[in-house]
């Protein structure tokens, strides 16, 4: 049997004395896509960054490809697109290929002049989303979609396997969003890739994600994308009562 590339045992993360998240047991093989949703402040972004390391477990474990989060090991197994990570400074004077370039950068290499392999590692992960026609525009003179575009290909660079992005979809059109999606589930398809991704946009996450998880405290579900709870049932297991005295059912009966 192929080992989970990530299983999370029984986690709660306290930030500030507060728990934010707590009880969250998920395992994630090689090849999903899994999507993330939750209302704001339901502790989404504390699950990636505790996943990342970049905050401690108060109990329970993770593991990644066998190992706890931070571990040597790891080293470029995990690419990570932060929430707002294309909302670059607009004073940043970089081209799309030098961003995607700094992906391939590590404290292994970074005072290494000698090429190694960078600039393939770079061509490939532009090709990979679609932006060699840009490769050398300033990153401020491409649009919301061609953006995320340039974040996600920085994290390709590093040639990592698992890759954790937290609301990607905001701030892009339509038309680029659809893209961005087909891309990301190529990536799962054709490249092996492993995604874990939060979203506000359930619409938009359920058409492309096998895998869903509502995530509020703690996970409220998670099952294949076709099960994801109705509005009804969504409340119930978020525990919000109705405040009207109305049945659903009977007057939608009434009404046919
Ligand atoms: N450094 C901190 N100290 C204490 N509490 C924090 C800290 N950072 C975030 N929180 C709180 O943790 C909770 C979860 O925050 P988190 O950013 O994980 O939510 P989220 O689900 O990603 O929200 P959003 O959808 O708005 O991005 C929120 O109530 C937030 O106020
Ligand atoms: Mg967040």
């Amino acid at each position: 049997m192929v080992a989970p590339i990530l299983d999370v045992c029984d986690l709660s993360v306290v930030r500030s004395g507060k728990t934010i998240i707590k009880d969250i047991c998920l395992t994630v093989d090689e090849g999903e896509f899994v999507g993330i949703v939750g209302p704001n402040g339901s502790g989404k972004s504390t699950f990636l960054l505790a996943i990342l390391g970049v905050l401690r477990t108060h109990s329970g474990t993770i593991s990644i490809y066998g190992n706890p989060p931070r571990s040597r090991n790891l080293h470029r197994r995990i690419g990570w697109v932060s929430q707002a990570a294309s909302n670059l400074p607009r004073d940043v004077k970089l081209t799309v290929r030098e961003l995607v370039r700094l992906g391939t950068l590590h404290s292994g290499n970074i005072f290494d002049i000698s090429d190694n392999g960078r600039r393939e590692k770079t061509l490939r992960a532009i090709e990979m989303v679609g932006l060699e026609d840009v490769q050398n525009t300033n990153i401020s003179r491409l649009s919301g979609g061609q953006k995320q575009r340039a974040v996600i290909a920085r994290a390709l660079a590093t040639e990592a396997d698992f890759i954790l992005l937290d609301e990607p979809l905001v701030g892009i059109d339509r038309d680029s969003r659809n893209s961005f999606l087909k891309l990301l589930d190529g990536l799962c398809h054709d490249q092996g890739k492993t995604i874990l991704m939060v979203s506000h946009d359930l619409t938009a996450i359920s058409q492309t994600a096998h895998r869903m998880i509502f995530l509020e405290e703690t996970i409220r579900f998670d099952g294949p994308t076709n099960r994801f709870p109705d509005l009804e049932r969504l409340a119930d297991l978020r525990g919000i009562e109705g405040v009207h005295d109305y049945d659903w059912n009977v007057n939608k009966n009434q009404g046919a």
